[in-house]
């Protein structure tokens, strides 16, 4: 039941949806306007958002609109993790639990209510109008890697006792209300560590996954090793190298690079990301190469032979006309998630 992106993007509904989106009880941004008959009239939608930090509880303006998948940039100090977009913007009362986990637990209690008439161990999501579907949760980690990922296992723990957590129990994938998938500085190799049991999964890179979408034998492609300069550059942001690069799986940006492998799939990853900008480059007077496209084809396809769902961040989003072009030819492409982070200024008239 879940809205097509076909639909949203070619009826260029997107907008309109995140305009007209939670009309009612707009102002109060706490539970009060979450008793499950509001939910009623959400229609999930396969976009993305990345810290909504203007609004004081940022995961429920993202439900509101529709949205299933969520960001959280993370930072670890003092034992605990601060959510924000850079150390400045942190404050001791926004952490992962008082954001994100406590409100999950509360709309999902919501969500399966205790009662003699119900057997109190359902699963039901956040969405009333499709409970199946798993609402995507990525934690970017901005601090170091192996210090701060036992720390969001660890504040995992309302939602996994409760069977809340989609996961890989040695077999298969059981989905779960809410998936967790760490990026950033989240070290695959501790995402991967527990070969039995799994709550979390790894956002793969997209751009290690390219195939050649015609079938034939890969072609080298031309790549201008200027954008290449400075391997600093990538030193923190592990996710941008260009296609032509192997990306090390050790959480250490400065290991060699080590041969690629084919590790990602199911039972370790949900989403396979890139940089637009990075892995795609510019586009010349609003135009997708064929080169291009081809770029964002093979990856598409490498993404989808693993099971994995592709999504791009740092799309171009201005001018609207260019961003709604490139909305349109990702979903004819095929890609499972719109990043929407930009929507808000959009539609402030930033420009
Ligand atoms: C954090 O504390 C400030 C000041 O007390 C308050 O205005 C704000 O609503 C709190 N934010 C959260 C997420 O609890
Ligand atoms: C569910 O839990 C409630 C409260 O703990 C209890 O009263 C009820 O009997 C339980 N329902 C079932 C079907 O076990
Ligand atoms: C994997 O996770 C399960 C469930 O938490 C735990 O019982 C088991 O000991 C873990 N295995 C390892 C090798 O850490």
């Amino acid at each position: 039941m879940i809205m097509s992106l076909a639909t949203l993007v070619w009826a260029g509904d997107i907008q309109q949806v995140i305009a007209d989106w939670g009309k009612p009880g707009k102002g109060s941004e706490g539970l009060s306007w979450w008793p499950t008959s509001f939910s009623r009239d959400i229609i999930p939608i396969p976009c993305h958002s990345h810290n909504d930090y203007w609004r004081r509880v940022p995961l429920f303006s993202a439900l509101r609109r529709g949205l299933i998948s969520v960001e959280a940039d993370v930072w670890l100090f003092d034992n605990e993790l601060y959510v924000g977009h850079d150390t400045s913007s942190l404050t001791r009362n926004r952490t992962l639990s008082s954001l994100y986990i406590n409100p999950l637990v509360d709309i999902l209690s919501k969500q399966n209510p205790s009662t003699e008439f119900t057997d109190n161990n359902t699963r039901n999501g956040v969405f009333d109008t499709d409970p199946g579907k798993s609402l995507v949760l990525l934690i970017d980690v901005k601090t170091n890697g192996r210090e701060t990922w036992p720390h969001v296992v660890a504040q995992l723990e309302p939602l996994r006792k409760r069977n809340w957590l989609t996961v890989f129990d040695g077999t298969s994938v059981v989905p779960g209300p809410v998936t967790i998938v760490g990026t950033g500085n989240a070290p695959f190799n501790l995402v991967t560590a527990n070969q039995t049991y799994r709550d979390y999964f790894f956002d793969a890179p997209l751009d290690s996954m390219w195939e050649d979408p015609s079938g034939q034998l890969s072609k080298i492609m031309a790549w201008d090793d200027s954008e290449l300069a400075g391997e600093e550059k990538f030193a923190d942001r592990p996710f941008q190298l260009p296609p032509s690069r192997k990306r090390s799986t050790s959480d250490d940006g400065n290991a060699p690079i080590a041969p690629l492998l084919d590790i990602y799939n199911t039972t370790n990853s949900y989403y396979a990301s890139a940089s637009f900008g990075d892995t795609v480059g510019r586009m010349w007077r609003g135009h997708l190469t064929d080169q291009q496209l081809n770029i964002i084809r093979g990856q598409i396809q490498g993404a989808h032979r693993r099971g994995l769902k592709a999504r791009y961040w740092d799309l171009p989003n201005w001018p609207i006309g260019m961003r709604n072009r490139v909305w349109n030819i990702l979903v004819r492409e095929g890609i499972d998630i719109l990043n929407v982070d930009d929507l808000k200024d959009a539609s402030r008239g930033v420009w």
